[in-house]
């Protein structure tokens, strides 16, 4: 199947990649050069840490021989599925929908790679909104299992097997979510960090020893402050003003330590500094 994604970030590469890497022609387009070849080199280097450990039937030239990386457009004029994956905001997310309405062949399917934006709102923006749903998936793509599919009232019950069906053939499982702000997962694992980070602002524990609780006493893979950083401060401190914004309730006020880090430019493991310091590496926003 040939398919498109928009957006080569962190998520939109992640995408593209575990597309290409079940045998899916991927066009990937972002209208920036220089996040298309971050994209580039980090679905490389996760595709060379893949078979490091396994032997596959395939090889990284393989895989990168199935993505068209592209500026233009155009180029996504008959992709069977388009996902989206760009900035956190419902305002850039409908511009691109709408833009892409006009390109894409009126059956395209167009799904919404969104931690928690209003789908319905997205899917008006086109003139297909039974074709449009929304997918979540999650950071890293390739090896997190699950995929939120995220469903609204007016969604073509088919449109919606078609996406489970892509989700099960690449080895990885989906729940089916009504439109709600952070939809399941998002709408439990962002309070958890943002308290994380209010114990850390109250001075209760360092982070990391807040990281090693959380890692040694619940057993999660990872602490919610290097999380954090992983998903990016600024992508995070958008989805926490969706949940405030959109329930009002006083119990997702966000923490000031969060905005503060965001607004100094420090966005966690992609720039280099968050609530810890990293190399940079090849991480793209
Ligand atoms: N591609 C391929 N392989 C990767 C990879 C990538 N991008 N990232 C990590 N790996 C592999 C490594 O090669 C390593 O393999 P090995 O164990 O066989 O050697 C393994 O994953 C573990 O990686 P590391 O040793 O580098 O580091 P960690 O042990 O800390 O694992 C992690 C990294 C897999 C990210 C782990 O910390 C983890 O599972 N963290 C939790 C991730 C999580 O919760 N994600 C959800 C975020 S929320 C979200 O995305 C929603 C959004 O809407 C906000």
């Amino acid at each position: 199947m040939k398919v498109g994604v928009v957006g080569s970030g962190i998520m939109g590469s992640g995408i593209a990649q575990v597309m290409a890497m079940h045998a899916h022609d991927v066009i990937l387009m972002d209208s920036n050069t220089n996040a298309l070849n971050k994209g580039k080199a980090s679905i490389t280097e996760s595709l060379n840490k893949i078979l490091v450990k396994k032997h596959y039937s395939w090889s990284v030239q393989t895989v990168m021989d199935r993505i068209t990386f592209t500026t233009n457009k155009q180029e996504l004029h008959d992709v069977e599925v388009l996902f989206e994956a760009v900035t956190e905001k419902t305002d850039v997310k409908k511009a691109v929908f709408k833009e892409l309405d006009a390109i894409c062949q009126q059956d395209t399917i167009f799904a919404s790679n969104t931690s928690g934006l209003s789908i319905t709102e997205i899917a008006f923006a086109t003139s297909r909104p039974e074709k449009v749903c929304g997918i979540h998936f999650f950071n890293p793509v390739p090896i997190m299992k699950l995929v939120e599919i995220i469903q609204h009232q007016h969604l073509d019950k088919e449109v919606l097997k078609k996406v489970e069906n892509i989700v099960a053939d690449l080895n990885k499982e989906s729940i089916v979510v009504t439109d709600t702000p952070l939809f399941v997962v998002n709408r439990i694992l962002i309070p958890m960090i943002s308290e994380a980070i209010f114990v850390l602002e109250e001075g209760i524990a360092s982070k990391e020893d807040i990281d090693k609780g959380m890692m040694l006493g619940a057993s999660h893979p990872i602490g919610p402050l290097k999380l954090a950083d992983y998903i990016g401060l600024d992508t995070l401190l958008y989805v926490q003003e969706t949940l405030f914004k959109e329930t009002g309730d006083p119990k997702y006020r966000i923490p000031k330590r969060l905005k503060q880090l965001v607004r100094a430019g420090h966005f966690g493991r992609k720039t280099g500094k968050g609530f810890y310091d990293y190399k940079l590496e090849i991480v793209n926003s």
